[in-house]
């Protein structure tokens, strides 16, 4: 039988001592710390410890690492890298492209800042850095996408949730746009990961990015980076490493051969240790139910919708489910002050671009939403009023 949604929090909780203590809402930044993640440390130390140096088996944990996150977004093993972090991948990506025959790289700003400076330090390989600018009404409208991408376009890098406004992007329209026209599409999915199912194949994406720190549970040093499988052998990554080679261990210091998998993303020495957690932390993703979340996250926003409006706060997230993440963003007079006031009573939030961020996931519940409500009905002068 399959629980009730309502229950997921009551199911959970008990894995996340940081609710014993605090009142935690800050999963854009950093998922909560579960007792499987911190075993998984522990059994590192204990491996370490007990084995010496068991190469062999950590190389292993690395192709699990890369099974589960393939799994996770329907991609085969083989089109996946296990990096250090979005950036490493999406890095070696660029390194890789050819400025030639397309020179232009569209991406819209709403991209975290680690992207539009990747495609920037292109420019001096000739690439050509265009920005899809937000509407004033905060959204991206496809017929800004449609002004920006033409037949020199050879990449669109597009995020599927804005880590500033909690924005959804309708990558759908994006990436059709684009393949018509030619270009490949990157998606940058750190903000939604974990948060609500994604499916590469579904989604049709070329590339995609992510990490496990936030919604996936996992925590800093490990990421992953996808390329679709026909596409693999035509980026020839100039920003590499061993751990990038078609035999890793043959040890050749006069030759590059790349992977012929998109192992050729990745570069030096696995991040042993992040990699024990980040498996941890995505197989309890997947033991809750990452669909499940989603719709148990929506529902928390509406009662977070409901009490803000009692508030007269602003909301900057959009009202439609369809177009949002996990995350809210509610507009402030001085967002670090008010992060720092509810911090003082016990709340973990986060501030960015002048909104408060409120990022529940699958562990919060009707009441950590009550009590972030309460505070900030006390807090209420550092609300912008709409
Ligand atoms: C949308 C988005 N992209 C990328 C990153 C960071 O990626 P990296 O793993 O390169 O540090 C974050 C982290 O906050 C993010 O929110």
């Amino acid at each position: 039988m399959v629980a009730s949604v309502d229950s997921l929090p009551a199911r959970i909780r008990h894995r996340f001592p940081i609710f014993e203590r605090r009142v935690y809402v800050n999963s854009c930044s950093q998922g909560a710390l579960s007792d499987s993640v911190r075993q998984a440390y522990e059994q590192y130390l204990a491996d370490w410890d007990e084995h010496g140096a068991p190469w062999e088996y950590w190389v292993e944990r690395g192709d699990a690492a890369r099974d589960t996150f393939a799994q996770l977004v329907n991609a085969a093993p083989e089109e996946v890298a296990v990096t250090t972090s979005l950036s490493a991948g999406v890095s070696a990506l660029a390194s890789g492209l050819r400025y030639a025959r397309r020179s232009k790289v569209v991406l819209t700003d709403w991209e975290f800042p680690t992207i539009g400076q990747i495609w920037h330090a292109q420019e001096a390989r000739g690439a050509r850095v265009v920005h899809v600018p937000e509407a004033p009404d905060g959204t991206i409208p496809i017929e800004h996408f449609e002004r920006a991408i033409d037949d020199d376009t050879a990449l669109v890098s597009i995020t599927h949730v804005c880590y500033r406004n909690g924005s959804k992007l309708d990558v759908d329209a994006v990436v059709r746009l684009a393949h018509e026209r030619g270009a490949l599409v990157l998606l940058d999915a750190y903000q939604s990961i974990g948060s609500l199912p994604v499916d590469v194949r579904a989604l049709d994406v070329d590339f995609l990015g992510a990490g496990v720190l936030k919604y996936l549970l996992g925590s800093a040093g490990l990421g992953f980076f996808y390329c679709r499988r026909e596409l693999v052998e035509r980026v020839w990554p100039t920003a590499t490493g061993w751990f990038a080679d078609r035999d890793i261990f043959a040890m050749d210091h006069r030759d590059y051969s790349p992977a012929t998998t998109a192992g050729r993303f990745q570069s030096g020495t696995p991040p042993v240790p992040a990699i024990y957690a980040g498996i941890a932390g995505m197989e309890l993703m997947q033991e809750i139910g990452i669909a499940e979340t989603r719709e148990h996250v929506l529902r928390l926003h509406e009662r977070l919708f409901e009490g803000l409006d009692e508030l007269g706060a602003t909301v900057v997230t959009s009202r439609e489910p369809e177009r949002r993440g996990a995350l809210l963003c509610v507009a402030s007079t001085d967002a670090p002050a008010l992060v720092d006031v509810l911090d003082r009573e016990g709340i973990d939030t986060s501030s960015r671009n002048g909104s408060l961020r409120i990022s529940p996931h699958a562990y919060n519940s009707d009441e950590d939403v009550d009590g972030v409500l309460e505070a900030l009905a006390r807090h209420r002068r550092l609300l912008t009023r709409g």
